[in-house]
C-alpha cells in the first residue's frame, strides 16, 4: 500500500549550542540573586542524607549518592529493590547526563528553558532534579508541575511516586479538575495548568511554590500561554520563585526570547532513524485504513509495539474491538490491544505500559498494539513502539468568534504534529510510520505548526479569571500570541450579558462569585442564580452531571435495550431534566444498595455518575461558602420543572434556538445557525424553543442535551441579550417570534412559588 519514501526520514535535529544566554545582569533579568560556589559541599556523613545539601548549590554529585540509598532522602525509609531497578533505568535517559549542566544554569537564573525530544525524560526527571536542590520539603514548600492534560498528570505524578520509592498523593501527587490526590506532606505535584491557573486566582503570586515547571509547553494550550504571561512578572516580583518552562519541540527560541532571553539548556534527542510511508493515494476512510494497515503490520512486520493515532473515545473503542476480533478470526500472533484517551481511569491507562505478549509457539512475534488519541504525541512515552499508524487528524478545538460557536472537530494535523508522532517509532531502536495520506498532502495540505489553543477557543472563562486576577487592560497583557481581537470582543461582550462584568468591563458581584467555580462562567452564573429560582439543589445536579462524560451507556451489541433504558428515565421536556431523573433514581435506597450492578442493568455509566457525585460535593462547598441557599421546590408542585427550566435560561440564554415554520431546521438565536436536536435527545421534537448545551458540528450541525424553554423567560431572564429593539438584532422569524411573546408577556406574569 505503501511508497517507500526513504527521503521522507525524520531528520535528527541539531539543537543549537546549549545554555546560550545572556548573564550580564543588566541584561538578563531573571539572573539569580546570589548563587554559590557549590563545590564547598560535599558528601555527607550523618544520617539524614541531605543534610549537606545547601539550597541552590547542589551538585548531580551529591544527588547521586543521595539517590543511591540506602535510605529514601525524603521518608527515611529503606528503599526498595523496584527502587534500584527504576533507578538504573532513569540514569540511561539522556537528561540524566545533563543534570549537572541543568543544575548549574538552575541555580543562576531564576527562568529557564529546558528542550528535549519526547521520551528524553524531561517530566518524570526534571522535577526531581529540582527537588535535590530546591529543597521544598525543608522550606515548606511545593515543586508544580503542570500537564496540559489530566491524563498525563495523573499518570506521571503515579510513575515517578513509584520512581521516588513514595505512596502517591503523600510526597508526590496530583491534581486535576475535581480531584486533588495530594496530602500536607505533598512536595512534588502534578497538577494540570488549569488547575494551577485557578489557584493563581486565589494566591497571584502562587506563594505555595518554590519552583514552578511550565511542561509541554509547546501544546502552547490556553491556561499554559496565560501562566507564561503571569509568571513572566511574578518571578520578577518574588525573587526566591524560580520557573523552568520545558518544551518538545523546536520552537525554544520562540520561548527563550518571550522570557527575556532566558538560558536555553537543550537535551541532544537519542532517537534512531524512523522510515516514512505514505499512501499513493489518498484514503476516503482514514479508520478502515488504519484497521488494514495495524492489522497487515502486526501479520507481516518483525517485532515491535504499534501506536495508532486515532481522534476520540468512541472511535479508538470501537477499532480496538474491530482488531481484537479480526485477530482472533485471522488466527494471527498474539496481540494485545491497548485504548488510549482521557477519560479512562489511571488502572486503564496504566495498562499501556505492560510488556508485550510473548511470541507463541510458532514463533510469531507477540506484541501490543496503543489505539490512542494525540494524547501519545508528546504527553505520554510508551517504550517499545516501532511501528506508528498515522492518520494525520485528530480532534482540536474550533472556535468562531462570529457566531459564537466552540466544538472539538476532527482536523488535519500539523506538520510538526506529524514529525512528533513519527518519531514516537524510533525510541528504543529504528522504527516504521505508515502516513495514512499522501506525501503531497503533507507538502502542501498541513499547517506547519499547530495553532496556539489561545487562537482557537472562546475565552470568556480565561477573560474571567484574568479580571479576577487583576490584570485589567487585557489588550496589553504581555501572552505570547495575543487573541483576535473580535475574539477579546466576543468573551467581554458573553461576560457583560451574563452580568459578571459592568459596561465599563469591571468584575461585578456576580462576576465575583462566578470565578470561584471551576466551571464555564455561564454555568457558573446559572448556579449561582439557581436559588432565586427554588431550585440550586437540583441544578446543582445538572451542573455536576453536566461536568462528567455522557452517563448513558449504548454498546453496539445492545443499543436497543439501551434505548429502552434511557426512555425509562427519559423527561418529554428534555434531556436536562432526564439527567436529573437518573440522578435521583441513582441516589435511590434501590440502586444504592448495589450502585454498580444497578447501573450495570439500566445501561449507565457507574464511574460518571459517581464522578458527578464528588463534583457535586465539591460545588455545593463553593455554594455553601458563598452562602447560596440550597432550595428545592416540591416535587409536587406544579412549577417544579418550570423553575428548573428557567434557571437553566439564566445561565444558558446564549445557546438558544428557535424552530423555523415548514419544518425548516431550527435557527440559533442571534447568530442564526441552522441547527439539528441530536437524535439521542428525549426532548418531544415539535419543542418551539430550545436551549441547548453543546453545539457539534458533524455531519449536521448538531445540537445536543436540549431542553424546552418559553420565550418569555428568554425576554424577562435576559431582557438585554433578549432586546429586539436593537438594531443588531437580526430581523426575521425569531424576532416576530419574540416580539409576539413580549406583547403576551405582561398579562402571564405570575410567581414562582
Ligand atoms: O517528558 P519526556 O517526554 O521527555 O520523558 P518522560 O515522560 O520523563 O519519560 C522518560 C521515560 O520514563 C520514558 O521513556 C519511559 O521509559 C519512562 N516512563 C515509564 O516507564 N512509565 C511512565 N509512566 C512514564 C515514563
Ligand atoms: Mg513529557
Amino acid at each position: 500500500d505503501f511508497d517507500d519514501d526513504s527521503s521522507g526520514r525524520v531528520k535528527r535535529v541539531k539543537i543549537e549550542q546549549n545554555g546560550t544566554s545572556d548573564m550580564d545582569p543588566k541584561k538578563n533579568p531573571y539572573l539569580a540573586h546570589q548563587y554559590n560556589d557549590v563545590s564547598k559541599y560535599a558528601s555527607n556523613a550523618s544520617g539524614d542524607p541531605l543534610a549537606n545539601f545547601k539550597r541552590h548549590a547542589t551538585t548531580a554529585k551529591q544527588a547521586k549518592i543521595a539517590e543511591d540509598g540506602p535510605k529514601n532522602a525524603f521518608t527515611g525509609t529503606n528503599l526498595s529493590p523496584r527502587y534500584f531497578s527504576i533507578l538504573k533505568k532513569r540514569r540511561e535517559l539522556p537528561v540524566y547526563e545533563q543534570r549537572q549542566e541543568f543544575l548549574d544554569l538552575y541555580h543562576k537564573s531564576n527562568v529557564l528553558v529546558f528542550v528535549g525530544e519526547t521520551g528524553s525524560g524531561k517530566t518524570t526527571q526534571i522535577p526531581q532534579f529540582v527537588c535535590y536542590d530546591d529543597l521544598p520539603q525543608k522550606k515548606g514548600k511545593m515543586v508544580a508541575c503542570t500537564q496540559p492534560r489530566r491524563v498525563a498528570a495523573m499518570s506521571v505524578a503515579t510513575r515517578v511516586a513509584q520512581e521516588m520509592d513514595v505512596v502517591l498523593g503523600d510526597e508526590v501527587g496530583y491534581s486535576i479538575r475535581f480531584e486533588d490526590m495530594t496530602s500536607d506532606k505533598t512536595f512534588l505535584k502534578y497538577m494540570t495548568d488549569g488547575m494551577l491557573l485557578r489557584e493563581a486566582m486565589n494566591d497571584p503570586d502562587l506563594t505555595k511554590y518554590s519552583t514552578i515547571i511550565l511542561d509541554e509547553a509547546h501544546e502552547r494550550t490556553l491556561a499554559t500561554d496565560v501562566l507564561m504571561a503571569l509568571l513572566k512578572d511574578v518571578v520578577l516580583r518574588r525573587a526566591d520563585l524560580k520557573l523552568v518552562i520545558m518544551s518538545a519541540t523546536l520552537d525554544s527560541k520562540k520561548f527563550q526570547s518571550y522570557f527575556h532571553g532566558a538560558p536555553l539548556l537543550a537535551v541532544p534527542g537519542r532517537t534512531h532513524p524512523v522510515e516514512i510511508f505514505y499512501t499513493p493515494a489518498p484514503e476516503d476512510d482514514y479508520l478502515s485504513a488504519a484497521l488494514r494497515t495495524t492489522l497487515s503490520i502486526h501479520d507481516s512486520q518483525p517485532e515491535g509495539d504499534i501506536l495508532v493515532f486515532l481522534t476520540g473515545e468512541d472511535e479508538i473503542e470501537r477499532a480496538a474491538a474491530k482488531i481484537r476480533a479480526e485477530v482472533q478470526e485471522a488466527d494471527m500472533g498474539p496481540l494485545d490491544v491497548y485504548p488510549l484517551y482521557g477519560g479512562l481511569t489511571p488502572q486503564q491507562q496504566q495498562k499501556i505500559f505492560n510488556p508485550p505478549p510473548k511470541a507463541d509457539v510458532n514463533g510469531r512475534p507477540g506484541r501490543k498494539c496503543i489505539i490512542s488519541t494525540n494524547i501519545a504525541e508528546t504527553s505520554l512515552t510508551i517504550d517499545g513502539i516501532v511501528y506508528v499508524v498515522d492518520t494525520g487528524f485528530s480532534k482540536q478545538k474550533v472556535f468562531n468568534p462570529r457566531v459564537r460557536y466552540e466544538s472539538l472537530l476532527v482536523t488535519p494535523i500539523s506538520q510538526a504534529s506529524a514529525q512528533q508522532r513519527a518519531g514516537r517509532a524510533g525510541r528504543t531502536q529504528p522504527g516504521k510510520c505508515f502516513r495514512l495520506y499522501t506525501e503531497t498532502s503533507f507538502k502542501d495540505d498541513l499547517i506547519p505548526q499547530t495553532y496556539p489553543e489561545i487562537l482557537l477557543s472562546n475565552i470568556a472563562a480565561t477573560v474571567l479569571e484574568l479580571k479576577k486576577l487583576g490584570v485589567e487592560d487585557l489588550v496589553h497583557f504581555d501572552l505570547m500570541d495575543p487573541p483576535a481581537p473580535e475574539t477579546l470582543m466576543r468573551a467581554l461582550e458573553e461576560l457583560y450579558y451574563l452580568k459578571c462584568l459592568n459596561i465599563d468591563g469591571d468584575l461585578t458581584e456576580m462576576g465575583k462569585l462566578a470565578s470561584e467555580y471551576p466551571l464555564d462562567p455561564a454555568m457558573a452564573v446559572m448556579l449561582i442564580s439557581s436559588s432565586e429560582f427554588y431550585c440550586s439543589n437540583e441544578i446543582l445536579s445538572i451542573c455536576s452531571l453536566l461536568s462528567v462524560p455522557n452517563i448513558f451507556v449504548r454498546p453496539n451489541h445492545a443499543k436497543q435495550k439501551a434505548d429502552e433504558m434511557k426512555a425509562f428515565f427519559a423527561h418529554d421536556l428534555g434531556d436536562h431534566l432526564t439527567l436529573l431523573n437518573v440522578y435521583h433514581a441513582f441516589k435511590s435506597d434501590e440502586a444504592q444498595e448495589d450502585p454498580k450492578q444497578w447501573c450495570h442493568e439500566h445501561f449507565l455509566n457507574y464511574r460518571a455518575l459517581t464522578q458527578a457525585d464528588n463534583i457535586r460535593m465539591q460545588l455545593k462547598r463553593i455554594m455553601e461558602r458563598q452562602e447560596i441557599e440550597l432550595v428545592s421546590t416540591p416535587h409536587t408542585s406544579p412549577k417544579y420543572y418550570d423553575n428548573i427550566r428557567q434557571a437553566l435560561v439564566a445561565g444558558f440564554f446564549m445557546q438558544v434556538a428557535m424552530k423555523q415554520s415548514n419544518n425548516r431546521p431550527y435557527l440559533t438565536v442571534r447568530e442564526e445557525q441552522k441547527v439539528v436536536i441530536h437524535p439521542g435527545s428525549t426532548l418531544k421534537h415539535e419543542a418551539e424553543w430550545v436551549l441547548y448545551n453543546e453545539f457539534t458540528l458533524t455531519s449536521a450541525n448538531y445540537i445536543r442535551t436540549t431542553t424546552a424553554v418559553k420565550p418569555e423567560w428568554l425576554i424577562e431572564l435576559a431582557p438585554e441579550y433578549y432586546d429586539i429593539e436593537d438594531e443588531n438584532f437580526p430581523d426575521g422569524d425569531i424576532k416576530k417570534a419574540l416580539r409576539r411573546a413580549r406583547n403576551g408577556v405582561h398579562r402571564s406574569e405570575k410567581g414562582r412559588k
